[in-house]
């Protein structure tokens, strides 16, 4: 009698590559057109590798978590949801370097590349050295430092002078704030915002019903949108602008 796996996380991952290469099969004997066959086959293979990678990016975040709870600051990487919704401020148009604070394993970095941002735009500052090697591999093109995204003026400085001294287009940051005095979060921002065009957006996300830094902090304008319910919690994002 045939036995029944349980439907553990190896069980579920056999099974869906078999359901995966079951319908590839098909496909392949339908088609003559070889290019055609290659793209599918590509695109194939790079779905398989997110489903495969992203408990081990779970796990990860969970790992460096219990290590470093105020460091990482969350127990697992921000959903698609959420890091879609801050990649959305960011203007592919505007030119000049897109600064991440704090990439973690590269959810948010996907998203600004989705979004259109050429990857030697992108400078990641990350201060994990396990997140850093990560996402120099899943990466290449992109530019990450291994630094203190509370130096960030120090860490973008090489990329900064390539651009001819250009204002900053966007920061782009999941660090988590709260876990800092006040004092360092303003600096942070003033600091950013000093190095970005009048009208630039600082994007951060968290999951307090208050800003991480308060209006009445600084002279800047602040956005905020709605909850992203389809992340784990529930968060929002604020987008500050230097004040015209
Ligand atoms: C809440 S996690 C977000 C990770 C990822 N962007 C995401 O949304 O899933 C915060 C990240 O900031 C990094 N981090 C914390 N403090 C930092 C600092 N001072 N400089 C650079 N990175 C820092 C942590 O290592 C972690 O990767």
């Amino acid at each position: 009698m045939r036995q029944f796996e349980k439907p553990t996380l190896v069980g579920g991952l056999r099974h869906k590559v078999r359901a995966e290469v079951r319908s590839l099969k098909t496909w392949i004997d339908k088609r003559t057109d070889v290019d055609e066959l290659r793209h599918r086959v590509r695109s194939e293979v790079d779905c398989l590798k997110t489903w495969i990678e992203k408990p081990r990016d779970e796990v990860r975040f969970l790992r460096s978590w219990i290590d470093k709870p105020l460091m990482v600051g969350a127990v697992a990487p921000s959903s698609p949801e959420l890091a879609r919704r801050m990649a959305s401020f960011v203007d592919p148009e505007r030119p000049g370097l897109v600064v991440e604070l704090g990439p973690g394993t590269g959810v948010v970095t996907e998203a600004l590349l989705a979004r259109g941002i050429t990857p030697e735009r992108i400078v990641g500052i990350e201060y994990d050295g396990d997140f850093f090697r990560l996402l120099r591999q899943r990466h290449p093109g992109v530019h990450f430092v291994h630094g203190d995204a509370y130096r960030m003026r120090h860490a973008v400085a090489p990329f900064f002078d390539a651009t001819l001294g250009r204002p900053i287009a966007a920061v782009v940051s999941s660090l988590p704030l709260f876990t800092r005095p006040l004092s360092d979060r303003i600096r942070l921002l003033d600091e950013s915002l000093a190095l970005m065009a009048p009208g630039a957006p600082f994007i951060q996300f968290s999951y307090a019903l208050v800003p991480p830094v308060p209006r009445s902090a600084g002279r800047f304008d602040l956005e905020r949108t709605g909850w992203v319910v389809r992340n784990l919690p529930p968060a929002r994002v604020w987008i500050y602008r230097r004040a015209t």
